[in-house]
């Protein structure tokens, strides 16, 4: 059934979609929410939060984030079926991609930051130093990756989102969440591009990490805002 949907859009076959007045966001991380509620806040769309603690949620592990967001629309979707109920669920699933890691911790993201923690990934990269300050942050670069999927009156809608930076040496800043003190973005452009490390552009923390600015400054960057912004001009596209 999800699998009919999905390719029903892939295949372009659908009519340009209204935005619903409400939407479910699956997350127990008000973080997450508060920062998608930001995303959503041009449009007339109220956002919920639906916590997978309400039903028997099984967290998803893959080495893919859109399989793990898949996972957990397909689980919320079934719940709420099974009540009877029709509804726009949205879920969201990022992790941070350390270059110097290959990648790593990636889609295990969760588990790192459960178990060696920021300070787990200061001391993982405390080789890479330098007192060249764009060859410290071409040597810490990092990125968060984040896939959103939206399922609307039954019709499934994916966006993707980036956002580069590097790791800071430090952990720096309480605002935000999860890797949000140790991750210093580059600074964007005008379209939300970012820039190569040390090169200047519209929006700039100056040097601050995520947990060191507002949650409004951290969603000029945001992954999350990228991947939602996506969804909504997919839909608006149909
Ligand atoms: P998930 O999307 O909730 O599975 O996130 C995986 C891990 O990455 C969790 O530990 C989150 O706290 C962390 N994470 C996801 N998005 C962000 C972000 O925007 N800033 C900082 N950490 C994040």
């Amino acid at each position: 059934m999800w699998q009919k949907k999905r390719n029903q859009f892939n295949n372009g076959t659908l009519p340009a979609f209204a935005m619903p007045e409400t939407i479910w966001f699956v997350t127990s991380n008000t973080g997450k929410f508060e920062e998608a509620k930001l995303a959503f806040s041009d449009l007339n769309v109220e956002l919920k939060q639906f916590h997978p603690s309400s039903f028997e949620f099984i967290e998803p592990q893959h080495h893919q984030l859109e399989f793990i967001a898949q996972s957990k629309l397909e689980q919320a979707q079934s719940y709420l079926d099974s009540k009877g109920e029709v509804a726009n669920v949205l879920v969201e699933d990022a992790g941070l991609f350390i270059d110097a890691l290959d990648g790593f911790p990636g889609v295990y993201s969760s588990y790192v930051f459960d178990t060696i923690g920021l300070d787990g990934i200061v001391r993982l990269l405390s080789h890479l130093t330098s007192e060249n300050p764009n060859q410290l942050r071409s040597l810490r670069s990092a990125s968060f990756h984040a896939v959103a999927m939206l399922s609307l009156n039954g019709t499934l809608f994916t966006g993707m989102g980036e956002c580069k930076g590097y790791i800071s040496t430090q952990i720096k800043g309480e605002q935000g969440f999860g890797f949000d003190p140790i991750f210093i973005p580059n600074d964007i452009d005008i379209t939300g591009q970012s820039l190569l490390p040390g090169q200047t552009g519209m929006y700039s923390t100056h040097g601050a990490t995520f947990g060191e600015v507002s949650s409004e400054q951290k969603n000029e960057f945001s992954h999350r805002k990228k991947a939602i912004k996506d969804i909504i001009q997919n839909i608006s596209t149909g």
